[in-house]
């Protein structure tokens, strides 16, 4: 696995969430997916603490990989599942949340709120990390880019030992990019994913990448990630 190669989030699974509506939408996804490079996919549906328990949502998850497996009879490539895990108060004492970690990786995708930053939100995923024991990946950073000021970003960049996501569609605009460049000068841990939905609207986008992360080495954490 390479950071070029990996997309660490994304909603290909169909029927599950706002993703993949069906199998045909799945498929037509990961063929993008894969003319793009793509060639190791992160499945996270998404999860809500307060709509789901965490066995129904794996019951769920495992027949949505289950019809895709049955639809592509065979051709798929390497797909690991896990979650994208909205960010509530007392998160950290939901029973079983390290089932929804990356089947594979031991990581937790925590999706942090878009109603603006509040200081429990560092905390939480702080005390998520420290209670698991699991690798916490921070979703798609890019995405808070007009609610949140510089001080909230270094809060939460500043979370110990997590690992911060951001969707390839970062190198699209300049506000994005402004915030991403000095975070990959100074070695942070960064690891992208397509956040794709559909074909239309929110597609996969991963050759955004190519030419910003020409010559680009992992941070260590990252890299200890990609060697599983
Ligand atoms: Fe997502």
């Amino acid at each position: 696995m390479t950071i070029l190669d990996t997309d660490f989030h994304c909603h290909i699974l169909p029927g599950i969430d706002d993703g993949a509506k069906n199998t045909d939408e799945s498929i037509r996804l990961i063929e993008m997916q894969l003319s793009q490079g793509i060639r190791h996919i992160v499945a996270t549906p998404h999860y809500r603490m307060h709509e789901l328990g965490v066995r129904e949502f794996l019951k769920r998850r495992a027949d949505a990989f289950q019809k895709l497996q049955s639809a592509a009879a065979g051709s798929l490539p390497d797909i690991m599942l896990a979650a994208e895990i909205a960010l509530e108060h007392n998160l950290c004492e939901l029973e079983g949340i390290e089932k929804l970690a990356n089947e594979r990786l031991n990581t937790l995708l925590i999706e942090l709120p878009y109603s603006g930053y509040r200081k429990w939100m560092s905390e939480e995923i702080e005390e998520i990390g420290y209670r698991t024991g699991m690798q916490i990946i921070i979703a798609h950073l890019d995405r808070y880019i007009d609610i949140f000021s510089a001080e909230d970003y270094s809060d939460i960049l500043g979370i110990p030992e997590a690992i911060f996501q951001f969707n390839a569609s970062t190198f699209e605009r300049w506000k994005t990019k402004r915030l991403i460049k000095p975070l990959m000068k100074d070695d942070y841990p960064i690891i992208f994913g397509t956040d794709c939905h559909n074909t239309t609207t929110r597609k996969p986008d991963f050759t955004l990448l190519a030419k910003p992360l020409k010559g680009y080495e992992p941070e260590e954490r990252v890299s200890r990630l990609l060697q599983p």
